[in-house]
């Protein structure tokens, strides 16, 4: 795993923006595996307006998002359809037709995860996958829990992941208790996989995702076995593992 520690969440924002579009400009086609949350804002406001100066396009890339609330429609504006064309898409001369994002209002999810399934499959999985973290471990909505869940599936998501997401909505009691997540095997199926981490409060969870053991009870553990890891967060969320010498910060 490489890790760059930068100083704070705009450096490192600039770190990912740069590691993304990297990989755009060497592989103009490429398949981008997409977070939403908090983390990536400033990554995506920063691609953006590299992509407006000209510096890149994303003309021919594609896109697939990790996950969906289910029962949000692609126009709430909590959804994470929503958020994507908010944050990025519709700043950016990505093809619509590109972007990919569950269906949060499929009236059959079992048919909804094996269609999100195969289409990533019908890719050839993500060229660089983004990721944020949850304070509970998780990635995409791959919840602790008793097994690692490689296919995308329907998630009861954990009371503290509502609690954390409340911030968004207007009252904790509107977050939907269910989403559409990418399993395990499509997030480790990707090329290479790229971590965003900021603030105290992801300390515990990368710490344990970076040197904890392998285990569903912290999601994020798995990526220990992917044998192309980028890890790019702030000071405050990598302290544990400078505290314990795994990386070094400036
Ligand atoms: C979002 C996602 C989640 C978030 C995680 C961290 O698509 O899959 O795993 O990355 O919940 O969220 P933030 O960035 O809001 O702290």
């Amino acid at each position: 795993m490489r890790i760059y520690c930068e100083k704070d969440y705009d450096a490192m924002s600039r770190r990912a923006a740069n590691l993304i579009s990297a990989e755009v400009i060497r592989r103009p086609d490429c398949v981008l595996g997409l977070a939403t949350g908090s983390t990536p804002e400033g990554t995506y406001k920063q691609l953006v307006a590299w992509n407006q100066r000209g510096d890149f396009s994303f003309k021919e890339v594609r896109s697939v998002n990790l996950d969906e609330y289910r029962g949000l429609a692609p126009d709430h504006d909590q959804s994470y359809r929503y958020f994507m064309q908010k944050h990025l898409f519709d700043h950016v001369d990505i093809r619509p037709e590109n972007t990919w994002v569950p269906d949060g209002l499929a009236e059959d999810p079992a048919a909804e995860c094996a269609r999100y399934d195969e289409l990533i499959r019908s890719l050839g999985y993500a060229d660089l996958q983004l990721l944020g973290v949850g304070r509970n471990g998780h990635i995409g909505f791959n919840e602790p829990d008793e097994d690692f869940m490689k296919p995308t599936h329907v998630v009861d998501l954990a009371e503290n992941t509502i609690d954390a997401n409340a911030r968004f909505f207007a009252s904790r009691d509107e977050v939907p208790k269910q989403a559409f997540t990418m399993g395990i095997g499509c997030i480790m199926a990707a090329r290479r996989v790229l971590l965003l981490a900021s603030g105290t409060n992801k300390a515990d969870a990368i710490y344990n995702a970076v040197c904890g053991p392998i285990t569903p009870r912290c999601p994020g553990s798995i990526l220990q076995l992917h044998n192309d890891v980028v890890l790019v967060g702030d000071e405050a969320a990598l302290s544990k593992l400078i505290e314990a010498g795994v990386c070094v910060c400036g």
